[in-house]
Order: structure tokens, then sequence, then C-alpha cells
């Protein structure tokens, strides 16, 4: 494990990242700090007006930043396709894929528009689609990387193949600590794809921690 802060961030002139979930929380805090260093930044995310605020409030901090709002649904495959086709419409690189958006222990089970349970869906599986679907755009770039969010609570996780979508039984934190070492698990795989195939591509998975002295 590898720890390192905001100050770490070498400059992302020239790039291109897109931040899930950037509208609030640590996607906004993301996506303000790539762009400090200079990234063009797409922020993803379902809600319009919670997306054009940060995107102003963005390019007030850093003048000059290129911010641009589109909307995804992650409890949506139909809306993972549609970003997608938007973005490939566009056809340009993505340099950076920051798989942030994330739902956290739900009181009670809840499912996305496809039926899944709505955090296996929205925190992991439409990610895994959502990057798969990117990966043309990743791989023409050099050293794109794919950071996905996962959660030290993965240490609690297991994933559970005989009910995966809690339908038998429910309960918050496993639900949500099954995504998080999802997202853990998927995180290896572009890289393993990358090492077999020569595409350069960086995956990481990572935990948000306060900065302190623990
Ligand atoms: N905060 C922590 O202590 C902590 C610790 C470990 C891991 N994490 C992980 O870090 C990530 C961010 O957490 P956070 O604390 O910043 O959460 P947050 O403040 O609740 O922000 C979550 C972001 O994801 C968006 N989002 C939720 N559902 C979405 C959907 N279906 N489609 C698109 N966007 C959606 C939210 O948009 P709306 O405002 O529209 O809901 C919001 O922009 C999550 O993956 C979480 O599991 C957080």
């Amino acid at each position: 494990m590898i720890e390192w802060t905001t100050a770490n961030i070498p400059s992302q002139t020239g790039k291109l990242a897109i931040v899930t979930g950037a509208t609030g929380g640590l996607g906004y805090e993301i996506a303000l700090a790539l762009a400090g260093a200079g990234a063009e930044l797409i922020l993803a995310a379902r809600d319009m007006t919670k997306g054009e605020r940060a995107s102003r409030l963005i390019a007030d901090k850093h003048l000059g930043a290129k911010v641009s709002f589109e909307l995804l649904d992650l409890a949506s495959l139909t809306s993972v396709a549609d970003f997608v086709d938007r973005l490939c419409a566009n056809g340009r690189h993505v340099d950076l894929m920051i798989n942030n958006a994330g739902i956290m222990a739900l009181a009670d089970r809840r499912v996305s528009a496809d039926n899944l349970e709505l955090q296996f869906a929205t925190n992991y599986l439409w990610h895994f689609a959502l990057t798969a679907q990117l990966l043309p755009l990743l791989r023409g770039t050099h050293r794109a990387r794919v950071v996905s969010m996962s959660s030290l609570v993965h240490r609690q996780g297991r994933i559970d193949v005989d009910d995966l979508q809690a339908s038998r039984s429910y309960d918050l934190w496993k639900a949500y600590a099954q995504s998080k070492l999802a997202m853990l698990l998927f995180s290896t795989e572009p890289q393993r794809r990358s090492d077999a195939n020569g595409w350069g591509l960086v995956s990481n998975a990572a935990h948000p921690a306060r900065p302190g002295p623990n």
C-alpha cells in the first residue's frame, strides 16, 4: 500500500480526466485537485444541477480550468451506455478514469434500474461496465490510469456467490463491504490485461484517508 496526498500529484497539463460522483464529497475534491494540477475535467454524475454548480465552483477556484459536466447514472446500464456513446462520438482519449461514485450502507435493500442490489450495481458493477466500455479511449493514451475507489471496509467483505444480490438476506454493511471488495478485486484486472497486451495502462485501487498522525 502506498500513501500519498494531493501534494504528490504531478502536473496533469494536457490530460483529460473523468471523475464519477464528482458533484460532492471526495469526487469533488479529487476533481478540484486534478484541475489545480492542470487536467481537463469531465465531472460525471446523476444530478445536472449539482454538476453545473460543481463545474462552476472548480472553474472559479482554478481560473482557466476546463471543466464540464456529463450525466451518468451508475445505477443504470443504459445511462452508462449513453455516456460512453457520447464520449466515443467525441473521440478524445482519456488519460485518467477515477471510479469514485458510491453509496454507503443503505438501511434497506434497494435495487437499481436493472433490478440489481443498488450498492453492488452503483459501487462496482456499472463502474466495471463503464471502464470496460471506455477501454478503447484509455488504451489510446500513453500510461492512462484507472483508479477504483475501494475502502478498508473491503477487509470485512465477502463475495457471496450464492446470493450476490442479497435478495435472500440483506445486511447493509455486508452489502457495502461486498461492493468494495468487488471493486478492489476488479482493479487488478485492467492491469493484468494491460500487462498481457502492452497497453501501458496503470490500474490502482484506493482508500481515502484523512491526513493526520494516524
Ligand atoms: N467518505 C469516506 O469516509 C469513505 C471511506 C472509504 C471509501 N469511500 C468511498 O469513496 C467514494 C466517495 O465517497 P463520499 O464519501 O465522497 O460519498 P458522497 O459524499 O456521498 O458522494 C458520492 C458521490 O457519488 C454520486 N453518486 C451516488 N450515486 C450515484 C449514481 N447512481 N450515479 C452517479 N453518481 C452517483 C453522488 O451524487 P448525488 O449527490 O447525486 O448522490 C456524489 O456526487 C465512495 O465510493 C465511497 O464508497 C468513502
